[in-house]
C-alpha cells in the first residue's frame, strides 16, 4: 500500500515514518517543505521528496505521478502565535494547501487522513467528544477548522485525527515540545514561568502515531480524537517530569495564563474524551509517567 505523508520532518511527522517503515505493508513517500530532516535510517524503506503544499500546481501534479492509496496530512503551520501574527500565511499553509491535498486526493480516489487538533473548541467545556461542536477562539484553531469542513465535504474517504498537546523525543533539530522545553530550561538552572489555569489531556508522540496505524489498518472513517487519557495542566506536567528527572522543582513557578502577553488566545479547557478511539481502534495511550519514561 502506498502511502504518502506530508509534514515528515515535523514532530509528529518524524515518528510517523519510523513506525510506518517497520512494516513492509507501506510503501512510504514522506515529503516536507526543503530538504529533509528525517534522521530514521532506513533510506531504502522510504523516499523522501521535497514538496511545498502551497504550490497546487506542485502538489496536483506530484499527487498525480506518485498515486498513493493513502495521504497522511500532518504538515502545517503549528504555532498558535505566528498564526495571529500572520493570518494570509497561515491560511495559505493550513486551509488553502489542505484544499490543494483534498483535491488532488479526489482525483485518484486516495484515502485522506487529516490531523487537527483540540484548538478547534472553545476551552469552556472540556474534554471534548467528537460530535462536540467546534468554536475556535485563535487563528491557529480557525485555519485548522477550515481545513477539517474541506475535508468532510470532499469526495473521499476520509479520517480526521484531533489531537492535544504533543510531546515526545525531538528526532532533530527542531522546535521544543513541553517536556523538552522544561527539561531544557531545568537542567540549565533556569526558571521558568508554567501556567497552571489551562488544562488539556497530554499525548504522546509515538501513542499518536499508533493511533494513526490503527486507523489504516481498521479502516476507519470520519473523526477521532487520540490523546493521553489524563487531563492535567501544563504545570502539573512540569512538575512530573522535573520529579522524573530529579530537576530543580523550585525554578517551577505556577502562574495563570493571564500574566503573559501572547497573540493568540489560548482555550482554558480542552481535553478529550477518547472513548471512540478506545472501542473502536484498540488505542489504549500510555499514562503521562510512563510517556515521560519511555521519552526521557
Ligand atoms: N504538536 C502539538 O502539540 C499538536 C497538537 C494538536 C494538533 N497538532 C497537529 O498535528 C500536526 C503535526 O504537528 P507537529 O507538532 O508534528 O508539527 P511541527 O513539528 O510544527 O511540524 C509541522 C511540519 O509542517 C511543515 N510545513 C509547514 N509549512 C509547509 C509547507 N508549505 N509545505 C510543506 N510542509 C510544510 C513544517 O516544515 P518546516 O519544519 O520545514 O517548516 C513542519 O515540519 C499538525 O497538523 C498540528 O496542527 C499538533
Amino acid at each position: 500500500m502506498k502511502v504518502l505523508i506530508t509534514g515528515a520532518n515535523g514532530l509528529l511527522g518524524q515518528h510517523l515514518v519510523k513506525l510506518l517503515i517497520e512494516s513492509t505493508d507501506y510503501k512510504i513517500t514522506a515529503t516536507g517543505k526543503g530538504v529533509s530532516r528525517l534522521t530514521v535510517d532506513s533510506s531504502n524503506r522510504y523516499k523522501y521528496v521535497s514538496l511545498d503544499i502551497t504550490d497546487g500546481v506542485e502538489v496536483n501534479t506530484f499527487i498525480a505521478q506518485n498515486a498513493p492509496d493513502i495521504i497522511i496530512h500532518t504538515a502545517a503551520i503549528t504555532q498558535v502565535d505566528d498564526c495571529e501574527k500572520d493570518p494570509v500565511h497561515c491560511w495559505n499553509t493550513n486551509v488553502t494547501a489542505t484544499r490543494f491535498l483534498v483535491g488532488a486526493a479526489e482525483m485518484i480516489g486516495a484515502k485522506f487522513i487529516y490531523i487537527s487538533t483540540d484548538f478547534v473548541f472553545d476551552g469552556e467545556a472540556g474534554p471534548y467528544i467528537e460530535s462536540d461542536i467546534p468554536a475556535p477562539v485563535n487563528y491557529y484553531g480557525s485555519s485548522k477548522l477550515g481545513a477539517e469542513k474541506s475535508v468532510i465535504e470532499a469526495k473521499l474517504s476520509w479520517c480526521i485525527i484531533r489531537t492535544v498537546l504533543v510531546y515526545g523525543n525531538i528526532l532533530v533539530e527542531n522546535r521544543n515540545n513541553m517536556v523538552s522545553w522544561v527539561q531544557n530550561n531545568l537542567s540549565q538552572g533556569k526558571s521558568i514561568q508554567v501556567v497552571s489555569d489551562q488544562l488539556r489531556t497530554p499525548t504522546y508522540v509515538e501513542d499518536l502515531a499508533k493511533g494513526i496505524l490503527m486507523v489504516i489498518q481498521k479502516k476507519a472513517i470520519g473523526i477521532y480524537h487520540i490523546s493521553g487519557d489524563e487531563l492535567m495542566s501544563p504545570y502539573e506536567m512540569a512538575l512530573a517530569t522535573a520529579e522524573y528527572l530529579h530537576l530543580d522543582k523550585n525554578l517551577i513557578e505556577k502562574v495563570d495564563a493571564a500574566i503573559f502577553k501572547q497573540a493568540g488566545k489560548r482555550p482554558a479547557k480542552t481535553g478529550f474524551v477518547i472513548d471512540k478511539a478506545k472501542n473502536e481502534l484498540g488505542f489504549k495511550p500510555l499514562t503521562f509517567k510512563e510517556g515521560l519514561k519511555k521519552m526521557l
